[in-house]
């Protein structure tokens, strides 16, 4: 388990947020549990009743947030599939962003993602979006993801529902993506909008790390399934009956040789589809026999910000987990100040 669990052996991705998330639904649900045995308030039924250990794959259809719907034939509406092929960029990397996120969007392109050429090797990125939910102005998000993707060429939208659950589905498009689309890219990697990103060191690894075959970030081992129905990451023993997932790698920052996507597909077809993505990942990737890789320094890919980020921190990292991608135009200048002071 990562250093920041809070939870320990209790919460399998272990993004700090997440953690402190885990800890207001439970205190959340603490509360309403008095509240509701004062008031004798009864629990709906199927809540309670809908799993129990049962390993019966019917009744599981009652977790709606557990059925993943994958493999399946999705389509990208707003696509680039042109690009890769003619760039032929080293290392392409893949932003997964709900459609809404312009802001979020916008800070990456006036940060990491100008960054095109690091080490003589070309560098390039793409936002992976799913569809906004009809109603709540999806036009217009529509219309200006459109005039987004006319400006700047860097837009994926495939026509899944955009949504938590569905990051599983996001992550397997981005392979298809990947897999058609980037013959003759080395590397690509899977990463969060929140966060920073030393573009510079991650080629720097990249440019000793094995060519294939080749997944690394924050490996987790033996991470717990949870079967408490009120965690974020409740798993059905139904869909995953096991009690510690194989080993993944966190899902805030991973990377990976570009001979991985089209397997990580065929094994797809075999491993039944759960929706916590890196998790799902780790287990197409325990099917195919590839194990996992462990960066060559474990401060690496961190999963939250130290407090002090002062004696070059942004120059000796690869990712941090930021509270916000606000905090990235700030963070960026430090970087920077950092680069400049010698670092
Ligand atoms: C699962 O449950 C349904 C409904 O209770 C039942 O009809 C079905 O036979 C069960 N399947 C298995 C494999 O137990
Ligand atoms: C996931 O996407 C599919 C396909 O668009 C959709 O039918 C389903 O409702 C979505 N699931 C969630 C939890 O958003």
């Amino acid at each position: 388990m990562p250093e920041n669990s809070i939870f320990k052996g209790n919460c399998n991705s272990c993004k700090f947020r997440s953690c402190l998330w885990s800890l207001v639904v439970f205190l959340m649900t603490g509360t309403l549990i008095i509240y509701s045995s004062t008031l004798q308030v009864s629990w709906p039924i199927n809540l309670w009743t809908a799993t129990s250990g049962s390993s019966n794959n019917s009744v599981t259809t009652s977790f709606d947030r557990c059925t993943v719907t994958y493999p399946h034939k999705y389509h990208f509406i707003l696509d680039e599939p042109n690009r890769c092929h003619q760039e032929s960029p080293f290392l392409v990397l893949m932003i997964p962003i709900e459609p809404y996120n312009r802001e979020a969007r916008d800070i990456i392109r006036k940060t990491w993602g100008k960054e095109t050429k690091v080490l003589d090797k070309v560098v390039s990125h793409y936002f992976v979006l799913g569809l906004t939910k009809q109603g709540n102005g999806a036009e217009h998000i529509e219309e200006q993801l459109l005039g987004e993707s006319q400006t700047h060429h860097d837009i994926l939208q495939s026509d899944f529902l955009d949504s938590y659950n569905n990051l599983t589905i996001k992550t397997m498009v981005m392979f298809e993506w990947l897999s058609s689309h980037c013959p003759s890219t080395s590397y690509a990697m899977k990463i969060d909008s929140d966060t920073f990103l030393n573009v510079r060191n991650l080629v720097s690894m990249l440019l000793k790390a094995p060519q294939h075959l080749y997944m690394t970030g924050n490996v987790i081992r033996g991470a717990s399934v949870l079967r408490d129905r009120n965690s974020k990451w409740f798993m059905p023993v139904s869909v995953f009956p096991e009690s510690t997932y194989p080993p993944y790698v966190i899902g805030l920052g991973y990377v990976f040789s570009l001979d991985l996507p089209r397997k990580i597909l065929e094994a797809s077809v075999h491993v039944r589809a759960v929706y916590i993505e890196d998790v799902y990942v780790g287990m197409c990737m325990r099917y195919l026999g590839i194990p996992v890789t462990d960066p060559p320094n474990g401060d690496l890919f961190r999963s939250w910000k130290p407090l002090y980020t002062g004696n070059c921190y942004w120059t000796s990292v690869i990712v941090t987990l930021l509270q916000n991608s606000k905090q990235l135009l700030d963070v960026w200048e430090s970087y920077h100040a950092q680069v400049q002071s010698g670092c």
